[in-house]
C-alpha cells in the first residue's frame, strides 16, 4: 500500500461515523465535496445482500431513513402522481431519486452530481437528464422549468456560500406552485447532547445554517414553507424545509 492510500484510509476511518469517503481522482475546487466511492459502496451492500438505499441508510442514518424522508417530503409537496420535472443536486447513489421517479413519474429528472463514479448508476434511472455539474450553479435548467427541485444530505457539509448559491438557483428553475426541498442542519438540530458529542467527537464536517436567516432569504426570493419534516443523520439530525414557490 503507497503512503497516500495508507493516508487515504486513515481519513476514511475518521470519516466513517459521518458517512462519508475520500475518493481518488476528486476535484479541488472547495464546494465539491467528497462522497461515498460508488465501487465499494456497491460492493459492501452486494457483500451484505441488502440494496444500496438499505446499505446507506444502516451506514449513514437509520434503517428506513430514505423512504421515511420521501413520504413526508411527498406528503407536504402533494405534487400528485405525474410531474413534467424533477431537478436533484447531489443524488449520489440515486435512493432518493428512484422514490420520486416510482411516486411521481416525471418525464424527465435532471441531475447534478459531481461524483462521476455514480453516474452509470444514475443514468439507469428512468428518464434521467444527466446536467453538467460545475459544483455551483444549474446553469443547463431553464428558469421556472421545475416542479421539483431538491438535494439530500449536500447542504449538511458543502461550504455555506455554495448552499446559497444553489438555494438561489432553486428558486429560480422552479416554476410558480412549483416545489423547493433540502435539509440541512440548523438550530433546531443542535440540541445540547448533540452539539456534545459533536464536539467531543471533532466532528469537523457538518455546517450549521440559520433557519430564521434561511426562511427570510428564501421569502424575499417567492418561497413560502410548508413545512419540515426532521431526517435522522449519523450521530444527529437535519431538518427537511419544504417550500412551495408563488
Ligand atoms: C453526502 S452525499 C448525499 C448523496 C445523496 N443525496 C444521499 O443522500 O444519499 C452528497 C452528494 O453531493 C455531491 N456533491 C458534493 N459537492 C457537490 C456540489 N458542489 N454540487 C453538486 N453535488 C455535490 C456528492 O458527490 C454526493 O453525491
Amino acid at each position: 500500500m503507497s503512503v497516500l492510500s495508507a493516508a487515504r484510509d486513515g481519513v476514511n476511518r475518521a470519516l466513517r461515523p459521518f458517512g462519508v469517503q475520500m475518493v481518488r481522482g476528486h476535484s479541488d475546487d472547495p464546494a465539491i465535496q467528497p462522497f461515498l466511492s460508488a465501487r465499494r459502496t456497491l460492493a459492501a451492500a452486494r457483500r451484505a445482500g441488502v440494496s444500496v438505499e438499505d446499505h446507506i441508510d444502516r451506514y449513514s442514518a437509520a434503517a428506513g431513513a430514505t423512504a421515511e424522508t420521501v413520504d413526508a417530503l411527498l406528503r407536504l409537496a402533494d405534487l400528485g402522481e405525474h410531474v413534467e420535472r424533477v431537478c436533484e443536486i447531489g443524488p449520489g447513489s440515486g435512493r432518493y431519486a428512484a422514490r420520486v421517479t416510482a411516486a411521481t413519474h416525471p418525464d424527465a429528472y435532471e441531475i447534478y452530481e459531481t461524483a462521476g463514479d455514480w453516474l452509470p448508476r444514475l443514468r439507469s434511472l428512468p428518464n434521467v437528464v444527466v446536467r453538467p455539474a460545475d459544483g455551483h450553479t444549474l446553469s443547463a435548467t431553464a428558469t421556472g422549468s421545475v416542479d421539483l427541485a431538491h438535494a439530500h444530505k449536500v447542504f449538511v457539509y458543502i461550504p455555506l456560500v455554495v448552499t446559497v448559491g444553489y438555494l438561489d438557483e432553486m428558486a429560480r428553475v422552479v416554476r410558480p406552485g412549483g416545489i423547493v426541498a433540502f435539509d440541512v442542519v440548523n438550530e433546531n438540530c443542535l440540541d445540547a447532547a448533540t452539539t456534545k458529542n459533536w464536539v467531543a467527537s471533532g466532528a469537523t464536517l457538518y455546517g450549521m445554517i440559520s433557519r430564521t436567516w434561511l426562511l427570510d432569504r428564501l421569502a424575499q426570493r417567492g418561497l413560502s414553507l410548508l413545512g419540515s419534516h426532521f431526517v435522522p443523520l449519523s450521530g444527529g439530525r437535519t431538518e427537511l424545509l419544504v417550500f412551495r414557490r408563488a
